[in-house]
């Protein structure tokens, strides 16, 4: 594995991600506005044969994210491993919400995980290999007061989910991470409230994640009592999903490469045949 890109680098968890990628040897692309802290991220991260690059990009302007997309896309430099981290919250009620910020959290938390990672997927299948780490949060399960935020985090549960049950067999793997509380982001300044198990380092979040995906699982969901509540929500949905795969059942339209061709029959197919 070469290539990290990761989004939302510019500071907190996508910050954690740099520097861990950075010391198991990948090279980075490091991707947000902030130039300053982008900067500042790759060159703590920075290392012997470790190349560092910064792409500034504004995920919720559509020329701006085209430039990431033709980035990871681009045959002579693939990507092996796409974070999509960057995440914009509006922070207020929705109905007291202005429509511009309404929009950013959907550009942002929805479409460009979306677009990046369409982008990122055929060049993947084609070599064999690949990996994409979707950051969600609890949030997507437990909807939080606030505007659209809770339901992006939702989508992005669902959308992981789909899309890796549909990339069995081609060497490319999804997972979905699901952080309880940081001390990043809108949580950077707070007093620490409610017990030391609700919060979360990024360093040992990053850690989980990369074991997890490792381990070929779905969904990471840190700490014991975050995790606790997602094991218990997750079980059903395993069970019916084991059952599907024991039945059989793939839909088999998702069986093909960006490029149209048919991949290998999966075993549930030709039984249904
Ligand atoms: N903090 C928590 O308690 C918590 C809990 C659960 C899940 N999470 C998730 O963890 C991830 C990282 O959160 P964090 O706490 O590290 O947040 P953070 O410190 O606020 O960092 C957010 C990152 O997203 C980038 N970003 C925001 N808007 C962007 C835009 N329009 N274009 C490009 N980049 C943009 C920011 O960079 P620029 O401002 O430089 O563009 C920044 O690097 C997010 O997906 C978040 O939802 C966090």
């Amino acid at each position: 594995m070469a290539t990290a890109l990761v989004t939302g680098a510019s500071r907190g968890l996508g910050a954690a991600f740099a520097q861990r990628l950075a010391r198991d040897g990948l090279d980075l692309v490091l991707v947000a506005r902030d130039t300053v802290g982008l900067q500042r991220v790759a060159s703590e991260a920075a290392r012997p044969g470790v190349s560092v690059e910064v792409l500034a990009a504004d995920l919720a302007d559509a020329t701006d994210r085209a430039a990431v997309e033709r980035r990871i896309a681009d045959p002579h430099r693939p990507v092996d491993l796409l974070v999509n981290n960057a995440s914009f919250e509006c922070g207020v009620d929705f109905w007291t919400a202005a429509a511009a910020p309404l929009q950013t959290e959907i550009d942002v938390n929805v479409t460009a995980v979306m677009m990046l990672t369409h982008a990122a997927l055929p060049g993947m299948i084609e070599r064999g290999q690949g990996w994409v780490i979707n950051v969600a949060s609890f949030a997507g399960y437990l909807s939080a007061s606030g505007s659209a935020h809770s339901a992006t985090k939702a989508w992005m549960l669902a959308f992981t989910d789909t899309v890796e049950a549909s990339l069995s067999g081609t060497g490319v793997r999804m997972i979905a991470l699901v952080p309880g509380r940081l001390r990043t982001g809108k949580h950077r300044d707070l007093e620490p409230v409610g017990t030391s198990l609700m919060w979360l380092d990024p360093a040992a979040v990053v850690d989980a994640c990369l074991s997890d995906l490792a381990r070929g699982r779905t969904v990471c969901t840190p700490g014991l009592l975050y995790g606790a509540v997602v094991r218990t929500l997750e079980t059903p949905r395993r069970t019916l999903r084991t059952l599907a795969r024991l039945a059989g059942h793939r839909r088999g339209y998702m069986r093909q490469d960006a490029r149209g061709h048919q991949l290998e029959t999966s075993p549930g197919r030709e039984r249904a045949q």
